[in-house]
């Protein structure tokens, strides 16, 4: 059993989570000041003020904690962190005026980093990938999602998503990994059409690696020019054989009715929504379907955020997520994100903290962590810091430190 006293704050977000994360107020956060808490391996025992700690727990060794504010833990839910190479030339054409979907029509974007994966061994991505889950773990950040997708032939995703998998073993427990199956992010050109490719790669692959119990999420690119909602159904329906729960890149470039899609295929997450219909927000008002954005990708695709007001109004469950990728979002740091956004999307603190841990967990399906309360799994993260505000205030300035 771990004891921790006099922590400046624990930030519970106990009243986000009675809400399950919808229409939060600043209250919501439900801040302890001076804050005690006690926890084993598996489970948060008691959470309080210090001067209120129950004399069972009086005689625990304990860590004095003053200066430090605990969270819940930081929840990366939508990274496409394992890919060879780089974009930085494209990047340069994109600020030179080039758009990102004149690039990928012409054989670069996504395909190119295909190539670009395609030529590395397999030691050499799992290398790369760990140098990278460090650096995120570094932040703070303690639950990460990964997609394959980079790979889009049957040797190459069976390799990308073992790999994920290899990756998730490696840092258990301390950094928590989601493995999604993103086979469907972009058809290579020697298939006729998305419908072959599903057809001879994505669902095959699916019942090969279904079985083996090591994918956690599908995700598919629903997208003008890249899969249709025919497909989606398509994958769908081979992952409820495993049940194994889909999400969803909705909306990002056009609207193409993906988010009430998501919510119509009770999808985990839709995510982007940048061109979201006034629909598509009331369908994902009225499910559990996590609204998750990624502001990054238009901040740094110099496109429109998407909107959040809207969503968070209708009653949707907002998250925030780094969408790190080569391409269209390359940052690692989902706090940095979501501390730079929060303004530009006008998110009160309890929608900023709930996105970022609360409401990206769900978008997981992780259900028992996400808020600091008796009976949840003890995922934290820790900050020297006065008190919540600043840890969002110094953006850009990492004061994540590691749990005693
Ligand atoms: O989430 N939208 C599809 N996939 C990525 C982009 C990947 C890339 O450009 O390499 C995304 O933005
Ligand atoms: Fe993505």
């Amino acid at each position: 059993m771990k004891c921790y006293k006099h922590l400046s704050q624990i930030v519970t977000l106990a009243g986000a989570a009675a809400k399950d994360g919808r229409r939060l107020n600043p209250e919501d956060l439900h801040i302890i000041e001076d804050a005690a808490i006690v926890f084993d391996d598996e489970t948060i025992e008691w959470v309080g003020k210090t001067a209120d700690l129950p004399a069972q727990y009086q005689k625990l060794p304990f860590h004095r904690l003053p200066g430090h504010v605990l969270t819940p833990e930081l929840v990366d839910s939508h990274t496409h962190l394992v890919f060879g190479g780089d974009r930085a030339e494209e990047y340069t054409e994109r600020l030179n005026g080039v758009p990102y979907e004149s690039i990928a029509a012409r054989g670069g974007g996504i395909l190119y980093t295909v190539a670009q994966t395609r030529s590395q061994t397999e030691e050499a991505l799992f290398n790369l990938s760990v140098d990278r889950i460090n650096q995120i773990s570094a932040y703070g950040v303690g639950t990460i999602e990964i997609k394959s997708g980079y790979g889009l032939s049957l040797e190459s995703e069976r390799m990308l998503t073992k790999l994920i998998h290899r990756l998730k073993l490696h840092f258990s427990p301390k950094v928590q990994i989601i493995n999604t199956f993103m086979a469907a992010h972009d058809r290579p050109k020697d298939f006729i059409d998305t419908a072959d490719y599903m057809a001879k790669v994505v669902k095959p692959l699916l019942d090969e690696l279904g079985p083996l119990k090591i994918i956690d999420a599908v995700d598919i690119f629903h997208e003008k020019n890249y899969f249709t909602t025919e497909d989606v159904k398509a994958l769908k329906s081979v992952a409820s054989k495993y049940q194994v729960s889909i999400k969803l890149h909705a909306d990002e470039l056009n609207d193409n009715d993906g988010a009430k899609l998501a919510a119509d295929l009770d999808a985990l997450s839709a995510d982007h929504l940048l061109k979201v219909s006034d629909e598509g927000i009331a369908s994902l008002a009225a499910s559990s379907t996590v609204a998750t954005l990624l502001p990054g990708t238009a901040f740094f695709l110099g496109k429109p955020l998407a909107p959040a007001r809207k969503l968070l109004n209708a009653g949707a469950k907002v998250a925030l997520a780094s969408d790190f990728n080569p391409g269209s979002s390359h940052v690692d740091n989902v706090l940095l994100v979501a501390s730079i956004s929060a303004a530009q999307l006008k998110l009160n603190q309890a929608e900023l903290w709930a996105g970022i841990t609360l409401n990206a967990a769900h978008a997981l399906g992780l259900k028992s962590q996400g808020a600091i309360i008796a009976g949840l799994r003890p995922r934290f993260s820790l900050f020297r810091a006065p008190g919540l505000a600043h840890i969002t205030y110094n953006w850009g300035k990492n004061l994540s430190v590691t749990l005693p």
